[in-house]
């Protein structure tokens, strides 16, 4: 037989522990990887307005073996390291620095990770990659998923098409930064932009995210073959979107502007002298994607749905009842349904850990019309 660290230190940590050992300390190893129990951190008690990054936050550029990936937000997370600066973290370390650094609502925050964690991450060992595949992060044990995890950076789950800065997967590059879609922002925030310090047309409002999302959507529409605006984006698409207004502009004048966005989406790093919002940060999320998803729905066809074999946009089946009652009943049904069904079959801390992501996610997303608490049903490999 052959004999793992983990299970050398299991062994270790068992002869060590057996005198205090009560059964539920004894350490849980699986497949050479250890349990790791979740907890959902304390909410930090300063939530006011203050300077991010402070000096023990220092840009420092992602080395060749550093994690990076679609979001940018996380990237600048990393590269400030409020999370490790490898890309790989747990579900508080991820959860903590979007409180610490963006001001945003704790449960909010929380829902995030816990939605990443079940659908690309490893939430045995508590560990995702904010990029892609990582010998840091094994696959699930019990071989319940994949036979690696894919981290933010694989296709599915948030990452989809009709990105504003990255490409579809099927026509390009999903996860690094695209000049050429960045340009076309810009010429949306030149067209539809206020008037502030940098300039005319240089503050971003909801006529110019409006105007981005829906540009983005109809030139994947149209681009992509195989394009597939799933429930997930539908809703993911326009609160990434929201992120711009209400996490990254200055806490201070509440405006993102040309050099904070180039700042956050181009460099992903702080600007100087910027500012977290004043107080937590989430209503304003949802509501500003509300707005700018009606207000495209106004304009394009708008609705969960892919390419068919013609190149027309066709709705997908709609999820059974109750979820096919809102879009966020829709979303809700489909990030389960993007977590592998084995999770919901597991005992000890693993079970321990997915019934309380899957609780974060029921609590910010189960609104009343979806009332059915649902534990995940996907395939293995999704
Ligand atoms: C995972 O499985 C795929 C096929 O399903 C295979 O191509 C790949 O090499 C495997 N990767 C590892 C790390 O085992
Ligand atoms: C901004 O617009 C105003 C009014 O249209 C104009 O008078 C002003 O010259 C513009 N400023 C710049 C820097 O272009
Ligand atoms: C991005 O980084 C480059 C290189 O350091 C710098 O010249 C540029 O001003 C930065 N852009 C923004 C918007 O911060
Ligand atoms: C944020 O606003 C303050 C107050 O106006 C200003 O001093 C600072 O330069 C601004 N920072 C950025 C990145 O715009
Ligand atoms: C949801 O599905 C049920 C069962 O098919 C159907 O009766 C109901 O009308 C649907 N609700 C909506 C809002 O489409
Ligand atoms: C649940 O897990 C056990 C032990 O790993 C396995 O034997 C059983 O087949 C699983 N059941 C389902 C429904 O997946």
């Amino acid at each position: 037989m052959r004999v793992y660290p983990a299970m050398k230190s299991f062994i270790l940590s068992s002869l060590l522990l057996l005198p205090l050992a009560t059964a539920k300390s004894v350490l849980e190893v699986r497949d050479g990887q250890t349990a790791t129990p979740i907890t959902f951190p304390a909410a930090p008690t300063d939530t006011g307005i203050k300077q991010v990054p402070d000096v023990d936050h220092p840009f420092i550029a992602p080395g060749p073996d550093d994690q990076r990936g679609p979001c940018p937000g996380m990237n600048t997370l990393a590269n400030h390291g409020f999370i490790p600066r490898n890309g790989i973290a747990t579900f508080e370390e991820i959860t903590l620095a979007q409180v610490e650094a963006f001001n945003l609502d704790i449960n909010f925050g929380a829902f995030l990770v816990a939605a990443n964690m079940l659908m690309r991450g490893n939430p045995f060992v508590n560990k995702i990659s904010i990029g892609g595949v990582s010998p840091l992060v094994p696959p699930l044990p019990y071989g319940i998923g994949s036979n690696v995890t894919g981290g933010l950076a694989k296709h599915g789950g948030f990452e989809g098409d009709g990105s504003i800065t990255r490409a579809d997967v099927h026509i390009g590059d999903n996860v690094n930064f695209q000049n050429i879609l960045y340009d076309h922002d810009l010429l949306f925030l030149g067209k539809f932009g206020d008037d502030g310090p940098e300039g005319n047309n240089t503050v971003l409002n909801l006529a110019t995210i409006t105007a981005i999302k829906q540009y983005n959507i109809q030139s994947n529409q149209l681009a992509d073959p195989e394009f597939h605006f799933t429930p997930t984006r539908l809703v993911a698409a326009f609160n990434e979107i929201s992120f711009l207004l209400n996490l990254f502009a200055n806490g201070t004048t509440n405006q993102a502007s040309l050099s904070t966005l180039g700042s956050f989406l181009r460099n992903q790093t702080f600007p100087p002298n910027w500012n977290r919002a004043p107080a937590p940060v989430l209503s304003k999320i949802t509501s500003t994607a509300n707005q700018v998803r009606t207000a495209v729905a106004s304009n394009i066809p708008l609705f969960a749905g892919h390419n068919d074999e013609n190149g027309n946009f066709v709705p997908d089946a709609p999820p059974p009842a109750p979820f096919n009652s809102s879009i966020t009943c829709a979303f809700y049904y489909d990030l389960f349904a993007q977590m592998p069904a084995g999770l919901a079959n597991t005992t000890g801390v693993f079970k321990e850990n997915v019934d309380l992501l899957s609780s974060l996610v029921f609590a910010v997303v189960g609104n009343p019309g979806c009332d059915v608490q649902l534990a995940p049903f996907g395939p293995a490999d999704n």
